[in-house]
């Protein structure tokens, strides 16, 4: 791991204090880095109808998204979980090099989206 991989993973540690999560109590933070530079943080949105809620990862690719980046901008994604099988595919579709994620308990290791999710559905 880098110590910009390291860095990026202190900002989602630092931005999962603002989850709004009060149904599972499970806070999750999400930082990605731009090739250019520029990082876009997000968190988990619950909703009272449980399916509504938003997964971190999908909020910062969100934000991304928003602020014009496309697949093959995005270095490096920080996760202070294990991202959930939906959120792989959206590692995997917009081309995010590196994932940096919490596999355990202090154990924070770096993967490809490919590796999180082979044999991708694509269209
Ligand atoms: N969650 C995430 O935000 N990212 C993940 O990769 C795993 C799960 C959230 C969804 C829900 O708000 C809470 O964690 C419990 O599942």
């Amino acid at each position: 791991m880098t110590d910009a991989d390291r860095e990026l993973y202190d900002q989602a540690v630092a931005v999962a204090a603002q989850a709004y999560a009060p149904y599972s109590r499970f806070l999750v933070g999400a930082a990605v880095r731009a090739r250019d530079g520029r990082i876009f943080l997000g968190v988990n949105v619950e909703n009272a109808a449980y399916p509504l809620g938003v997964c971190a990862e999908k909020s910062a690719l969100a934000a991304a998204a928003t602020a014009g980046c496309r697949p093959g901008d995005l270095e490096a994604i920080a996760v202070t979980a294990s991202p959930c099988g939906g959120c792989r595919q959206w590692l995997v579709e917009l081309a995010l090099e590196r994932v940096v994620y919490a596999r355990a308990r202090d154990e924070v290791v770096v993967a490809t989206p490919g590796e999180l999710l082979p044999d991708t559905f694509e269209l």
